[in-house]
């Protein structure tokens, strides 16, 4: 037996205006991506934005959905939108935010599991460490250098191989 310790290390600011002026931007294109989500059913509005090694700035937010299980979170509606668009174009960052009808968020949004496993892909494929800016409504942001300090044991494609 051996029993084995993994740690992980990020960056908490208290404010907004400690980030660096792209960082800056970049969450204020996910703010905006926020507004503009569907979420009728939960009322938590989430929004996406990723930067692209080409500058470019792909948004995306959560799309409910009636049938539940049908709707997509809003890191992988813009990853996959940046996936379809620009695919081989490295991502260098994505900044993910929140804000709730129903009460107020002061607390950077965790994302779901599915969604670390879908842009751990995205850092596998491009051979590049993806840093995520994870922000409230308000309070301090939180940011995490790569998406496997978020999800050490990701599901990797080695593990599809006979003989690995
Ligand atoms: N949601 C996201 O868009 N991203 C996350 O990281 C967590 C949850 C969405 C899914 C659903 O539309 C709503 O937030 C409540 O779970």
């Amino acid at each position: 037996m051996k029993k084995q310790e993994l740690t992980i290390s990020f960056t908490e600011f208290e404010s907004e205006n400690e980030l660096s002026k792209e960082e800056q931007q970049l969450l204020q294109k996910a703010r905006a991506a926020s507004d503009l989500a569907y979420a009728p059913y939960s009322n938590f509005h989430v929004g996406a934005a990723l930067l692209l090694e080409n500058g470019v700035i792909v948004s995306g937010n959560n799309q409910e959905n009636v049938a539940y299980p049908s709707g997509l979170c809003a890191e992988r509606v813009a990853i996959y939108a940046a996936g379809a668009t620009y695919p081989d174009i490295k991502i260098k960052a994505i900044a993910v935010t929140c804000k709730s009808t129903q009460f107020h968020v002061s607390e950077p949004l965790s994302p779901c599991g599915a969604c670390r496993q879908a842009i751990s892909e995205y850092e596998m494929r491009y051979k590049s460490n993806i840093k995520m800016i994870l922000a409230g409504e308000t309070g301090k942001i939180r940011v995490i250098d790569s998406m496997a300090d978020l999800l050490p044991f990701a599901f990797k494609a080695e593990e599809l191989k006979k003989n690995r």
